[in-house]
């Protein structure tokens, strides 16, 4: 099982970044301990902020990985491109949120991955990629 997790802009300021919110951990300890537990799958990860360079990734992975964990960060609420390269490659894409995006502001109600997600997870903090992980095994 191949699975890639990709980051959207600013988290890889995790565990800097509003900690209230998004917690104290930085994603890179936190990718050591996914990769200890799910030590079957072939597991690798990529964060941009860019988003032409999130776009690239997902048409360079998408037709030969079995799962993407997308966490587009705020592209989320703003980009009609990276929706459509969702829809355009063939690999089922699981949206993740580490915060529960319909508990803050309205512009964060709004999602371009989610109607071409296979599911989508918010609100249970850094978990929600491990709850990805489970939904593709
Ligand atoms: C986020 C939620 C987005 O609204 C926000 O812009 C982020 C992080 C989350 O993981 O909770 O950067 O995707």
């Amino acid at each position: 099982m191949k699975l890639i997790i990709i980051n959207g802009p600013n988290l890889n300021l995790l565990g800097k970044r509003e900690p209230e919110i998004y917690g104290s951990k930085t994603f890179e300890d936190y990718f050591r301990e996914l990769k200890l537990q799910f030590n079957k799958v072939e597991l690798s990860y990529f964060q941009s902020n860019i988003e032409g360079e999130i776009i690239d990734k997902l048409h360079e992975v998408g037709f030969n990985y079995d799962g993407i964990i997308l966490n587009a960060a705020a592209y989320t609420h703003t980009s009609v491109g990276i929706g459509d390269a969702i829809k355009g490659i063939e690999v089922p894409v699981v949206e993740v949120h580490i915060s529960n995006i319909h508990a803050r502001e309205d512009f964060r109600q709004h999602s371009y991955i989610s109607p071409n997600a296979k599911g989508v997870l918010f609100g249970f903090g850094l978990k929600g990629y491990n709850l990805a992980i489970q939904s593709f095994l």
